[in-house]
């Protein structure tokens, strides 16, 4: 791999983060927010797609089957991730769906390579943002579309704070902690992001849609409790795991619908387009 610059993010996506993602890959996770995100990017059979943050490539192989004579291809700074990408892409017979482990930040693109960028809830871990999108434009071609879904403002957010706020009170925490997954909550702090960074056209438009976390509590509460925020709250506070996962589960339990463990929120479904 070329260099990172997101040492924290490289860590953590190639650690347990990484690894409760790439297992939980099928958890139905958000098909509402893909469809909206997809709809928007409007990917035709002859684009090529940059996919930021692809993870284990969901959206990276729904694009790439979108554009038979272009190409998707995935970039994330997780192995194990990727892993499950590439294992998808064979498995579904898309050979133009390409991965990469790179930092989006600084990889060096192919300027003008690509005609439209997406990402699905990959954009808001960037150290210099402005510096991300910038290198994202440099890789679009001139006229490019970028497209994006982030998540809205915590206390929009019911994904988070259900489980969040029942163990904190559970731990007599006020408030909640604060995650760098709510770096784009602020539509104003958007709009001028990606203005520095050389879109324009940027609109910032609300998505209301639920987050799938599996098809029963088990799967559910064991994806929480391996997720980044909860495993610093236990390493933080001493909460065990058992504790945290009968906590969760009571939490998680009015939102089992016949669909799996769903939670809505508000999110952002972002769009600009590079001069
Ligand atoms: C919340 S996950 C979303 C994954 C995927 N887009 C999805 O919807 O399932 C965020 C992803 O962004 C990736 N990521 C974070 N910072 C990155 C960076 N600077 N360059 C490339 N990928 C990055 C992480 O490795 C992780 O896979």
């Amino acid at each position: 791999m070329d260099e990172t610059l997101n040492t924290v993010q490289a860590d953590a996506w190639n650690g347990p983060e990484g690894d409760n993602w790439a297992e939980h890959s099928e958890r139905g996770d958000a098909g509402e927010i893909t469809d909206a995100l997809l709809a928007a990017a409007a990917v035709g059979p002859h684009d090529h797609v940059l996919d930021i943050g692809c993870g284990t490539g969901e959206t990276t192989l729904i694009a790439a089957s979108r554009a038979p004579q272009g190409r998707a291809h995935g970039v994330d700074l997780s192995d194990v991730m990727l892993r499950r990408a590439k294992e998808r892409a064979a498995a579904a017979g898309l050979a133009n769906a390409t991965f990469l482990r790179a930092d989006v930040q600084c990889h060096p693109f192919v300027p003008g390579s690509f005609t439209v960028a997406i990402s699905r809830f990959g954009v808001m871990f960037f150290a210099d943002p402005v510096a991300a999108f910038a290198n994202v434009a440099t890789a679009l071609r001139s006229g490019g579309r970028l497209v994006f879904v982030c998540p809205g403002p915590m206390s929009a957010s019911p994904w988070y704070t259900t489980p969040m706020t029942a163990l904190c009170h559970h731990l007599g925490r006020p408030g909640l902690p604060d995650s760098s997954m709510f770096s784009l909550a602020d539509p104003v702090h958007i709009t001028t992001v990606l203005h520095r960074a050389g879109y324009t056209d940027v609109r910032v438009k609300p998505l209301r849609a639920p987050l799938g976390f599996g098809p029963d509590l088990t799967t559910a509460t064991g994806f929480y409790l391996n997720s980044g925020p909860l495993r610093a709250l236990q390493e933080t506070t001493g909460l065990t795991q058992e504790t945290a996962r009968h906590i969760l589960a009571e939490a998680l339990l009015p939102h089992l619908t016949p669909a799996g463990v769903q939670i809505s929120g508000t999110h952002w479904l972002v769009e600009g387009t590079r001069d």
